[in-house]
């Protein structure tokens, strides 16, 4: 895999794709609008048509995303697809359908379940009874010996509790990805009741920074380092949105990632992968901090720290 991985950075092919397979979704978070718009989907072959000229291309990694990843029916031919054509395959979920889904998804790399507080906030934020299921489907993917890691979004409602979701993350013997809520094109207008106080928001990174290595924690210390700017990330440099990964639209389309989205994607399926790269959309943005593009570009630069605790997590 590291060797592919190589190549694939030489080549100038993306080392991973982040797919979002559908814009459905099962839930109504208070900060997300992806499912008021489902648009169109690819069949089950054309997933598997498009994600494997990518793989063929040399790209080792595909994150499967959404929406919800689980409610297609398809998910776990998807995965096997990309298994058999050599990628590490991760599916960022809010783990509701997990429990009755898991043994079907035998063949997944890690598991991403979004955990945006304890009981009473999560379901806040997320719709009532949403906790409850999200922790059934994690016992029952970790019963299955499925690899699991938790992503929670920082917000005003949260950030107080940040000590509480560590020791519940502790307890089920987990690590937390952490990211701040972000306004974008995926979000809609957000209030004042979900963006944090920016010294207090500041001041929890700090004490992450301070206490990681006490803490279950798998978001790297240069991420947390590059989170400190917020609410301003204009000054971010490493991104390597483009080219050391991009996205993919449910139908077909790619970007840069998922916040860098003007009209008028190139189609992978009418182009072919390689065809719609070249014609990929130049990155024009304010930065973001978002954990998987941040992550990702942190270590396709070699930034030791993040590899080393990329590998902590997926290891
Ligand atoms: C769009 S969701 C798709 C996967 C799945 N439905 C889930 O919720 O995990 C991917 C991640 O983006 C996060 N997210 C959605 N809207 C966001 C926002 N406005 N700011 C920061 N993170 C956001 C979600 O909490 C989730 O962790
Ligand atoms: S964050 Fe995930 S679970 Fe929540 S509405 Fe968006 S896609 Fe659905
Ligand atoms: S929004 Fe983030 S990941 Fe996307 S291009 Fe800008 S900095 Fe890169």
């Amino acid at each position: 895999m590291a060797a592919r991985a190589a190549i694939a950075l030489v080549r100038g092919v993306p080392l991973a794709l982040g797919m979002m397979i559908t814009n459905r979704c099962n839930l109504r978070c208070a900060y997300c609008s992806i499912p008021d718009d489902p648009g169109e989907e690819m069949s089950t072959l054309e997933v598997f048509e498009t994600l494997g000229q990518f793989a063929r291309l040399g790209t080792v990694r595909l994150g499967l995303s959404g929406g919800e990843p689980l409610v297609r029916e398809d998910l776990p031919a998807i995965v096997r697809y990309a298994r058999d054509s050599g990628m590490y395959v991760t599916i960022n979920t809010n783990a509701s359908l997990l429990a009755e889904r898991a043994e079907e998804l035998d063949g997944v790399d890690l598991i991403v379940v979004s955990i945006n507080g304890t009981q009473s906030v999560h379901d806040e934020l997320r719709g009532e009874g949403s906790f409850d299921a999200a922790m059934e489907g994690i016992e029952a993917a970790k019963k299955r010996g499925l690899k699991v890691v938790t992503l929670a979004v920082l917000s005003r409602k949260n950030l107080h509790s940040l000590q509480e979701m560590f020791e519940l993350i502790r307890r089920m013997g987990l690590k937390m990805y952490v990211h701040p809520i972000t306004e974008c094109e995926i979000s809609g207008e957000l209030g004042p009741e979900l963006l944090p106080d920016v010294d207090e928001f500041r001041a929890a990174v700090r004490d992450m920074i301070e206490r990681r290595d006490d803490l279950p924690l798998a978001s790297s210390t240069p991420y947390l380092q590059h989170m400190l700017n917020y609410p301003d990330y204009s000054s971010w440099r490493g991104c390597k949105a483009g080219r050391g990964f991009v996205y993919m639209t449910p139908d077909g389309c790619i970007a840069p990632c998922h916040v860098v989205m003007p009209a008028g994607l190139p189609s992978v399926l009418t182009l072919g992968a390689k065809n719609a790269m070249a014609k990929l959309p130049k990155v024009s943005c304010d930065g973001c901090c978002i954990v998987p593009m941040v992550e990702l570009s942190l270590i396709i630069s070699g930034h030791w720290q993040a590899v080393k605790q990329a590998f902590r997590v997926s290891g």
